[in-house]
């Protein structure tokens, strides 16, 4: 009887392990929660204890109990983004935009293989554009407007095939804008580089209006394959 006791103790203890061991993605959250600030209390859900994050507010699981999306946007989050963010490897949307987040976009970002959309448009992020984005090779969708981005464009995104959305407007990106692979298709400003050179505006004028890279005081328009002098003053 003892023993039969002792058995089921351990099992359950091995239980208990397991899940435990099975909720990294609620860890890789917690991590995320605890380093921002939540004004409103609209992360008060997010328990911890529980086996998986699939019942807390603002997060989705698919039927296997993987995250698949995070939608945090416009809840007046402060605070930084962490590393850990990069473990939920079934994410498909994440959306942070217009909060007040700061600090940088963590490299391991790029570790979110069935990502399709990353959305931190209007936030307060700084630093450089991660070149391991490029590695999102379901990406769609990219909007990372309305932040205090520096440094350039990574070549990196332009091996992207699956994007079709590009957003880096209000920033203050450096260097030319990638002209192969999905980007031959995402529309750029004609207004954005008017009288900067003759030959852009010929690039341009068979592109349709649109603002996804304005407002980048040292974006010095497409690059010219063979032609440009890449990155200069960048
Ligand atoms: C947003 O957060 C700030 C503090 O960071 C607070 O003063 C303000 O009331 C919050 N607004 C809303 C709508 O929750
Ligand atoms: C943006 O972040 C910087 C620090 O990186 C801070 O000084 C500034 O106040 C922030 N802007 C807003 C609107 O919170």
């Amino acid at each position: 009887m003892a023993a039969a006791a002792r058995a089921a103790g351990a099992l359950a203890l091995a239980l208990v392990l397991a899940l435990a061991g099975a909720n990294s993605e609620g860890d890789a959250l917690s991590a995320l929660r605890r380093s921002l600030r939540d004004p409103g209390g609209v992360l008060q859900s997010w328990d911890p204890t529980l086996v998986n994050p699939c019942t807390w507010f603002h997060v989705t699981c698919n039927r296997d109990n993987c995250v698949t999306r995070l939608d945090l946007g416009n809840l007046n989050l402060s605070g930084h983004l962490v590393p850990e963010l990069g473990k939920l490897e079934h994410l498909q949307y994440l959306e942070l935009y217009k909060n007040n987040i700061q600090g940088t976009i963590p490299p391991e970002l790029g570790s979110l293989k069935s990502l399709i959309s990353l959305d931190l448009y209007k936030n307060n992020i700084s630093g450089t554009i991660p070149p391991a984005l490029g590695k999102l090779k379901s990406l769609v969708f990219l909007r990372l407007n309305g932040n205090r981005l520096t440094g350039p464009i990574p070549r990196e995104l332009a091996g992207i095939s699956s994007l079709k959305v590009v957003d880096v407007s209000s920033n203050d990106l450096c260097g030319t804008i990638p002209t192969s692979g999905p980007f031959e298709h995402i529309p750029l400003s004609k207004t954005s580089f008017f009288g900067i050179h003759f030959l852009w505006l010929e690039v341009l004028s068979d592109r349709m209006l649109s603002t996804s890279f304005e407002k980048n005081p040292r974006l010095e328009g497409p690059e010219l394959q063979g032609l440009a002098v890449y990155d200069t003053n960048c």
